[in-house]
């Protein structure tokens, strides 16, 4: 019988035993390593590189922003927290920016080589998720020249005004004092919406105890600990893997 065929698709009957169902089955040719023909094929039907837990899928990336550059910080250890929940699941990297320039609209073109490479880690990220405190209900200034230089397009014509935060998945978590940085995420908010980034909707903000800023040791609670482990569960599922 003569095989029936779409481009990029081709009909079940191509790979054995539910010919006679002729329900197609969509076949991305740039993924296949082998002939259609000889693939096996798994209970229900699929040749076996579509089957997940067959393929080594590569894991998620998500890039880490420690608002904070203090030895000890506390968003640190939640952070810490995330990474310990997500083990195995994603690949986490921590964006080191403690020496990047301060930004200068005179120097952008070409960026400096910390702030390329800055971007390349923001853009090889699947995601980013910012771990900060609050300063003067707002964000540290640290953290606001990052997102200067990430926001300014790769292309020095403007013709393109993609950003490599552009539709990029963002998570925000703050660890504060009273007011578990509302100012903060707020105002991070207001920027990353106005970059065009894709923000997780569910924030965490953690009212830290007090005793942490006597002692320099903050343990998360159970409280702490649960929601940012459903703030990861919620960021991996809005990247799809
Ligand atoms: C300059 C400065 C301003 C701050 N302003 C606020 C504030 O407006 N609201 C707040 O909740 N905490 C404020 N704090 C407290 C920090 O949120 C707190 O020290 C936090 O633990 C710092 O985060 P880290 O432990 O990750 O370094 C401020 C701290 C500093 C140093």
């Amino acid at each position: 019988m003569e095989t029936p065929e779409i481009a990029g698709m081709r009909t079940i009957h191509e790979i054995g035993s539910h010919a006679a169902a002729g329900f197609p089955v969509s076949v991305n040719p740039l993924r296949r390593s082998q002939p259609l023909q000889s693939l096996p094929i798994t209970p229900r039907g699929y040749p076996y590189p579509y089957h997940a837990k067959e393929m080594h899928m590569p894991q998620p990336r998500i890039l880490f922003v420690i608002g904070s550059l203090r030895k000890g910080s506390f968003n640190q250890r939640l952070a810490d927290v995330a990474a310990k929940h997500l083990d195995g699941r994603a690949e986490i990297s921590t964006l080191d920016y403690r020496d990047l320039p301060q930004f200068d609209q005179g120097e952008e073109f070409p960026a400096p080589p910390s702030i390329a490479d800055a971007r390349e880690q923001v853009s090889q990220a699947d995601a980013v998720w910012i771990f900060t405190p609050e300063y003067n209900y707002s964000y540290p200034g640290t953290l606001k020249n990052l997102l200067d230089w990430l926001s300014r397009p790769l292309d020095p014509t403007f013709q393109d005004k993609t950003t490599v935060l552009t539709g990029k998945k963002v998570a925000l978590t703050s660890a504060a004092g009273k007011s578990a940085g509302a100012g903060v995420r707020g105002k991070l908010t207001e920027i990353l919406d106005f970059l065009k980034s894709d923000l997780l909707g569910r924030q965490v903000g953690i009212v830290l105890p007090g005793e942490a800023f006597v002692t320099g040791e903050y343990e998360p609670s159970a409280d702490d600990v649960k929601a940012v482990e459903l703030q990861a569960d919620e960021l991996l599922d809005s990247i799809g893997k």
